[in-house]
């Protein structure tokens, strides 16, 4: 496996490849890997010649400079990992050489029709804006054939769609395919995040409320007098129920529009809540 640490490296060793025939398949991450990560890298590599994976925590779409701090980094035990999956190529460039000056600090503007002034977006002003920057730049050097991307994100997968839905209306990214990957879950249920490093001991099993919550929705929606409403109202009062639990928001939507809905149907509920300090996501399709 290679560490590439420039662009211009990343951009030769892509040319080789596309030359060479091969497919490309384009993981980008921000470290700190585990297996939810892996099971994308795997994939990657199964679908394609050969398989990029971006290390590279983004400081412009941190709207909290403590969280960008405290962003858990291991290079060498993400290279470790990466290579023994089989992973090709790794891109881990320093912000300079990612971003000249003025990128770092102007605000990116990007129409995103509302998908981004909802949940994530509203609590994380610029957030999406800084995902969509960076992303799409990893699009123009790799020119990936498949983009692979955890549904533990799910508002930023679909803005992704979003933004390669309408640039492949100009041909920006070519045939570019993104590829949705689903929610890796401890065996006790908690969602896979690089941000769980952070929990104590005891925060981690405190946090175990939070899926065994969403996934008791489940069952709760299926009530005869169930609401989308009322569903939503009892998640937030059983996680908040639940000492050092703090729920920032609930809300089941519509899995394309991002809407609210009233209707099961169709239906997406994602949560963030703090443990602690530390703002852990999740979601469940109804
Ligand atoms: O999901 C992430 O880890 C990041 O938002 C991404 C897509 C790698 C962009 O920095």
């Amino acid at each position: 496996m290679q560490i590439l640490t420039t662009k211009a490296d990343l951009q030769a060793t892509v040319k080789a490849c596309k030359q060479a025939g091969q497919t490309i398949g384009l993981v980008p991450t921000m470290g700190a890997l585990h297996e939810g990560h892996a099971s994308l890298v795997r994939r990657a590599v199964e679908e394609n010649d050969v398989c990029f994976v971006s290390v590279f925590v983004n400081p412009t779409q941190f709207n909290n400079k403590e969280d960008l701090a405290k962003y858990p980094r291991n290079i060498e035990r993400d290279a470790q990992l990466l290579s023994s999956i089989g992973a090709q190529y790794v891109f881990a460039p320093t912000p300079e050489e990612m971003y000249s000056a003025e990128e770092m600090n102007s605000t990116f503007a990007f129409d995103f029709a509302g998908l981004d002034q909802v949940m994530e977006g509203k609590m994380r002003p610029g957030h999406f804006n800084g995902v969509v920057q960076v992303v799409s730049r990893l699009f123009y050097l790799v020119q990936p054939d498949r983009a692979y991307f955890g549904e533990k994100d799910f508002q930023q997968l679909a803005i992704i769609h979003h933004m390669v839905e309408r640039s492949s209306m100009a041909g920006t990214f070519g045939n570019l395919q993104i590829i949705d990957c689903p929610i890796v879950r401890e065996a006790s249920g908690l969602a896979l995040s690089s941000r769980n490093e952070r929990l104590s001991a005891s925060e981690k099993e405190t946090a175990l409320a939070i899926s065994k919550t969403l996934f008791a929705s489940l069952e709760w929606a299926k009530e005869a007098d169930a609401t989308v409403a009322g569903v939503q109202q009892r998640v937030i009062d059983t996680i908040n129920a639940v000492p050092g639990l703090e729920v920032e928001y609930y809300e089941i939507v519509d899995q394309t529009s991002l809407l609210p809905t009233d209707t099961f149907n169709h239906a997406i509920g994602c949560v963030t809540v703090y443990c602690g300090p530390v703002r852990l996501i999740d979601n469940i399709k109804y």
